[in-house]
């Protein structure tokens, strides 16, 4: 397609507004916004490491990605009722309500929580409560994954799927988070394949800091239906063509990728030499409250630093919507949709 005049900035950001757009990468404790932090700490009568917002937003300045899961999991700790899952949840769920957000994807992390003492039903009972209503009230349609943490055993991984047995009708897909280096996927190929067996839709992180032979693992031990993040793929020239030739997605998450040091500067960020590779690259948020954007942020900042046109921003909004694992009438729907959106833009 192309386009009748250049887009300047301003339009570009008031095209990324008015798209219809899916998220595929978000970590529900990710989106714990300090203010919200505070407030239910207060709640619960417990005190934080941190003296105030202020305090608690400055420490966020991390040299990698181990630093920021240090205080992503102190965070959490603050998470002690139902009602705290379900708070938190709809408040992700209503700012991205206000970008145009209409299917997410959600992991949630329960070992984190169930090393703490809170039950599965707790964490899971808030948190759906949330998305129901998301869902009636604004037309937000959702998947939920439950995330291994792989710097913990494949016991405890095996434990935790017991634990999720109840709700598998509720529980969409399962993914692999948490500290890659060290903890590549093999070390979770049996408990993966118990879950396909489930009938579980697989994803994980690989390649984020990890190598691309994490992202091969990925493809052929746990055998995903997409990759979370990805990078180093682009480090592999057989695997970018497995990739391409299987249009396997990638939820790339731009401004974790800056805020972890995974790039440098946002203006050498992969997302150009991934579309121009023909690579089916998403753009998240991952853990927005850390990272300093939500997913129009994300789009708007990725499009400024490294000049994405409006043909590249409606192909990342297709491809998450295509790539999300909705319903295909649902996917239908937001695709017409955004058909209508670009063709009132040219
Ligand atoms: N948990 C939350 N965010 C994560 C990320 N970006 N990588 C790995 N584990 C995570
Ligand atoms: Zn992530």
């Amino acid at each position: 397609m192309t386009h009748s005049r250049t887009a300047s900035a301003t339009d570009l950001s008031a095209l990324i507004q008015a798209l219809p757009k899916a998220e595929l990468h978000l970590h529900l404790e990710g989106s714990f916004e300090p203010e919200l932090m505070f407030r239910l700490a207060q709640r619960n009568n417990i005190t934080l490491s941190y003296d105030s917002v202020e305090a608690l937003k400055a420490a966020y300045q991390f040299n990698n990605l181990q630093e920021f899961l240090d205080l992503y999991y102190q965070g959490m700790n603050v998470l002690q009722t139902r009602q705290d899952y379900y708070d938190l949840t709809r408040a992700y769920l209503d700012k991205v309500h206000s970008q145009n957000v209409r299917h997410v994807e959600i992991f949630w992390d329960p070992q984190g929580h169930l090393e703490r003492g809170i039950d599965f039903a707790t964490q899971i009972g808030g948190i759906l409560q949330a998305l129901k209503e998301a869902r009636s009230q604004n037309g937000i349609s959702y998947r939920l994954i439950m995330s291994f943490l792989r710097h913990l055993s494949e016991e405890s991984a095996f434990e935790t799927l017991e634990l999720a047995k109840p709700y598998l009708d509720e529980i969409y897909g399962v993914g692999l988070d948490s500290s890659e280096m060290g903890h590549p996927p093999e070390k979770f190929e049996r408990v993966f394949e118990a879950c396909r067996e489930l009938g579980l839709k697989i994803t994980a992180h690989a390649g984020e800091e990890g190598p691309a032979d994490y992202v091969w693992q990925a493809l052929d031990l746990l055998q995903v239906d997409r990759v979370d993040h990805g990078n180093r793929s682009l480090e592999d020239d057989a695997l970018i063509e497995r990739l391409r030739d299987s249009q396997m997605v990638l939820t790339v998450c731009p401004l974790s990728n800056l805020k972890l040091q995974v790039v440098k500067d946002l203006g050498n960020h992969p997302i150009p030499t991934m579309l121009k590779a023909g690579l089916k690259a998403t753009i998240n948020s991952d853990d927005p409250a850390y990272f300093g954007g939500y997913m129009n942020e994300n789009l708007i900042q990725l499009q400024q630093a490294v000049g994405l046109s409006a043909d590249d921003i409606i192909t990342l909004t297709r491809n998450s919507i295509e790539g999300s694992w909705a319903e295909e009438a649902r996917k239908k729907e937001l695709l017409a949709e955004l058909d209508r959106v670009v063709a009132e833009f040219n």
